[in-house]
């Protein structure tokens, strides 16, 4: 059974020590702290958490669990050190990585001295390339130590919350190792065998941000379903009544729906509605700031869209699929009929392809739109692919009809993929 060290015994360190060791571990806590020290040696949780001071007693009598102040020493004596220290906003809101950065520099030295091989890994939440760029060098420059052969390191985000973090320990939505290694990964992945839940092991940066994603998602939950819930108090309707039966659509709210990161959003409904709402609400002298944000923040995707597109210097361009998306030719408030409108504006000569659309089938509404934002609509769309083809030095595809289309015959430096490329690094796209 592999010996770990685990550093920083808070909160998330001294459930993630208490639960090690209860799981068969000898497991040796190391703190800054030595009143946290102490507690722990005498039985008692450092922190209040339900269970946690039964669980700590235990493990100190049966021997498993103990704490210390000496780094070298608790290194000395494990094959493994999970590192939980804070990593608290500093005045300008930036992660401050000082404490980590201290673990890491002690953990190194100590390797220096001894061969036997030792991951470290990296529990507490840290933006993406902290790891890759800071703590990797400096853990191989003070260990003197190659990394990737004899010693490791890894991340593995916690998902526990504050007073049931015992319970979540036992059952969490998923357990993620972060590795450049399938064996590392592995390795991490081992110490919760008794833990029933799906294991994953990916590369460092997705473990990472993921933390971030799933505690900004729980952010923005909240602040919604409270002005969803502010706004229905000043209509005069129950916000919990709403939000319950939002959430009883499974189909759509509550569900993997429009939660694939790839282009803006358009169409006849989504604007227009956040419009009303917010406008409502500026009439009515309420504050709803994160409703008001989503058109502006849309807008900005698509600003990126253009940045990428002029990026690629070319000004022949041919677009793919012109309306919101693929099997309807509503063109209203289509995010793709900006950005042709704007590149056009900006001098770029503009073929367009997409086969649901025919302007003479056009009408009420959606012509009006299109005779406002297009009104040389038709002297852009070309009914041949071929014609497309041949025209456009890059190739744009905006919506799924782009699926239906050979492009084989392209390289992907001529080809801009709205769906993938605003939200893939560029190393992931080339090896997809
Ligand atoms: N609290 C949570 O519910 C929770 C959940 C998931 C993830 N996290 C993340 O886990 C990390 C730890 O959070 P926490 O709430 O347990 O923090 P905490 O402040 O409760 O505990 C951090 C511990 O690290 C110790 N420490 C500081 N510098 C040290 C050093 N150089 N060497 C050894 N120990 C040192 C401190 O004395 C303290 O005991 C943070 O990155 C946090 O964002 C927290």
């Amino acid at each position: 059974m592999k010996r770990i060290a685990v550093f920083g015994t808070g909160y998330v360190g001294c459930v993630t020590a208490a639960c090690l060791s209860r799981d068969g571990y000898h497991t040796i806590g190391v703190d800054i702290d030595s009143e946290k020290v102490a507690a722990l040696n005498a039985g008692e949780s450092p922190v209040a958490e339900p269970g946690l001071s039964e669980l700590v007693s235990e493990q100190v009598a049966a021997g498993r669990l103990r704490a210390t102040e000496d780094f070298r020493d608790a290194i000395q004596e494990t094959d493994i050190a999970m590192i939980a220290v804070g990593t608290p906003s500093d005045r300008a809101g930036a992660v401050s990585t000082g404490a980590l950065e201290k673990v890491i520099e002690s953990i190194g030295q100590s390797l220096s001295e001894n061969s036997h091989p030792y991951t470290v890994v990296i529990r507490s939440t840290l933006l993406p390339g902290i790891l890759e760029n800071r703590l990797a060098p400096l853990l191989a420059e003070t260990s003197g130590k190659k990394l990737g052969e004899q010693l490791h390191i890894c991340n593995n985000p916690e998902f526990l919350r504050e007073s049931v973090a015992l319970r979540d320990y036992d059952a969490p939505p998923f357990v993620v190792a972060g590795a450049s290694s399938a064996v590392a990964g592995e390795e991490v992945l081992g110490l919760y065998h008794g833990i029933k839940a799906e294991k994953i092991v990916t590369d460092t940066h997705t473990a990472a941000l993921l933390k971030y994603a799933c505690n900004a998602y729980h952010a923005v939950k909240i602040g919604f379903a409270n002005e969803i819930g502010a706004l229905a108090r000043s209509f005069g309707a129950d916000g919990q009544q709403v939000m319950d039966l939002v959430c009883r659509d499974t189909k759509l709210n509550v569900s993997k729906a429009y939660l694939r990161p790839g282009f803006a959003f358009g169409g006849s409904c989504l604007p227009k509605d956040l419009r009303a709402l917010t406008r409502y609400a500026e009439e009515s002298a309420m504050h709803v700031s994160l409703l008001r944000s989503v058109l502006p923040s849309n807008q900005e995707h698509l600003d990126r869209a253009i940045e990428l597109i002029e990026d690629r210097g070319k000004k022949k361009v041919g677009l793919i699929g012109l309306s919101f998306k693929a099997g309807t030719d509503d063109l209203r408030e289509s995010p793709f009929v900006t950005l042709v409108e704007t590149l056009v504006g900006r001098g770029y000569d503009i073929k367009i392809f997409d086969p649901g659309i025919s302007i003479s089938r056009l009408k009420g509404r959606n012509l009006a739109y299109i005779d406002q934002r297009l009104p040389h609509l038709a002297a852009l769309l070309v009914e041949d692919l071929e014609q497309l083809l041949e025209h456009g030095e890059l190739l744009v595809l905006g919506n799924d009809i782009a699926d239906e289309v050979d492009l084989s015959s392209r390289s992907s430096d001529q080809i801009v993929d709205l769906r993938r490329c605003l939200v893939i690094a560029d190393h992931e796209a080339v090896n997809a």
